[in-house]
């Protein structure tokens, strides 16, 4: 099994969405044997916003150019990344009601037409088939699935787009009024993963 664990907390050292996605992979790897990990994240990847060199590289006017080219070696370095991968590991903190920007950011490069998702006669078909998915999310007093989550729902959409549609929560939510059963929950959860 080869997975792909992407984090996206601004904390290097504690963050919870980080250490439970670890988790999560050290299971997956106990479970699987032979298994490998690759490690992206968001944060320090100098991940940047589409600006106009990358837009134009994206939806170019006929050939490629190779500048364009060029524009998009990140992009095209991350999306190599998913298609090799059997399982996607991503640890989420929600901020300020959403994701981190840096998962935005890198979610903005890896939607790319043509390549992990085209538009049918019915709409759009994810290219990324086959693939399992394990949200590890973490927040403060914001409920995982609620209204005002627009983290939780955002992401399992997003990979929905790209075709990942066998998602699974590992939820880490509402840590400020009580961290134990959370944790202990999540734990639990994890070590039934199969
Ligand atoms: C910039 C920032 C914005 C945050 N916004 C929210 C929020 O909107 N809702 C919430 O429940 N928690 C919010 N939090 C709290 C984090 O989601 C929470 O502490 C989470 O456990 C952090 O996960 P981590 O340890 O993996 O970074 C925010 C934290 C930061 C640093």
């Amino acid at each position: 099994m080869k997975i792909l664990n992407i984090n996206s907390s601004s904390n290097k050292s504690g963050s919870t969405s980080t250490n439970f996605a670890d988790k999560v992979v050290a299971h997956l790897l106990k479970e699987n044997e032979g298994s490998t990990v690759v490690k992206r994240h968001t944060t320090y990847s100098n991940i940047p916003f589409i600006d106009e060199s990358i837009l134009g590289a994206l939806f170019p006017q006929g050939e490629r150019t190779e500048a364009q080219k060029k524009a998009l070696q990140l992009s095209d370095e991350l999306v190599d990344e998913l298609f090799e991968a059997d399982v996607l590991v991503i640890g989420a903190p929600i901020y300020n009601f959403s994701v981190p920007a840096s998962l935005k950011a890198y979610f903005d490069l890896i939607a790319r037409a043509g390549l992990t998702f085209k538009y049918g006669e019915a709409g759009p078909i994810g290219l990324l088939e086959n693939k399992k998915a394990y949200i590890v999310m973490s927040s403060g007093g914001t409920e995982i699935g609620s209204e005002a989550d627009f983290a939780g729902n955002y992401i399992k959409h997003f990979l929905g787009f790209l075709g990942i549609t066998n998602v699974e929560f590992v939820k880490l939510d509402q840590l400020m009024f009580g961290s134990e059963p959370k944790i202990e929950a999540a734990n639990k959860k994890i070590a039934e993963i199969v």
